[in-house]
């Protein structure tokens, strides 16, 4: 399967209407999770059935995962998760996202795409743009977890964020995971293939302020 795909190409200019929150899960209330990239929704999947007290909504670039993981989702009757196509830079820089930054709890950037070549850093999913966004829109209290096993994308991921005043890190011991999204800490398949590997994890958590 293609794993890379060109989040600048204009096949992604046209977003699809995202549904309200209603209509999107069975209880509107709970508190929202937002994974960005999430592949094939596993990782999602496997927090949704434990976690009754969430609503996770994934955003994954590659349609035919998005529509697999929906399929699934249906089939399993599953009424905290649901998955939206797009890039998700267009998808959450748009007006009409702007009720779920609002709701969101928490958001993930779990194992992103690295682009290393610097003329292709502009189809990072963590951008400027993106993080001003998020700053003016998401609550106070919310919380943002990256984790990547290239450094430099961990570098310039990092560097990003904290340059937006607006959010803070918190040290991963002082993080109380259980009140969090991912309670058991779930390990997500690149992340499981990456420990396998013996490989480095770079990973840090914000907080808006
Ligand atoms: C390396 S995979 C990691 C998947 C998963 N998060 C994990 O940790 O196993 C990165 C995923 O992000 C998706 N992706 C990359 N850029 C994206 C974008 N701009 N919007 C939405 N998804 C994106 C890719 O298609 C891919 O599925």
């Amino acid at each position: 399967m293609r794993q890379h795909v060109n989040p600048l190409s204009r096949n992604f200019d046209q977003i699809e209407r995202i549904p309200s929150l209603h209509e999107m899960f069975n209880d509107s209330e709970l508190n929202l999770h937002l994974d960005i990239g999430c592949a094939s929704g596993e990782f999602l999947f496997d927090l949704a059935l434990v976690n009754n007290d969430w609503n996770y909504l994934g955003i994954e670039i590659r349609e035919r995962l998005v529509k697999t993981a929906k399929l699934k989702s249906l089939e399993r009757e599953m009424s905290n998760l649901y998955f939206v196509f797009g890039n998700a830079n267009n998808i959450l820089n748009d007006s009409r996202s702007k009720f779920l930054l609002k709701n969101v709890k928490s958001i993930s950037f779990n194992f992103p795409d690295p682009w290393f070549k610097k003329r292709h850093q502009k189809r990072r999913v963590i951008q400027p743009d993106l993080i001003n966004n998020l700053s003016n829109l998401l609550k106070k209290g919310s919380v943002i977890f990256i984790k990547t096993d290239v450094k430099d994308l961990f570098e310039y991921m990092d560097y990003t964020i904290l340059n937006n005043f607006n959010f803070k890190k918190i040290d991963k011991k002082d993080f109380n995971y259980s009140e969090s999204f991912n309670t058991n800490q779930v390990k997500t398949n690149r992340e499981k293939y990456v420990i396998v590997k013996k490989m480095d994890i770079f990973e840090r958590i914000y907080m808006k302020i």
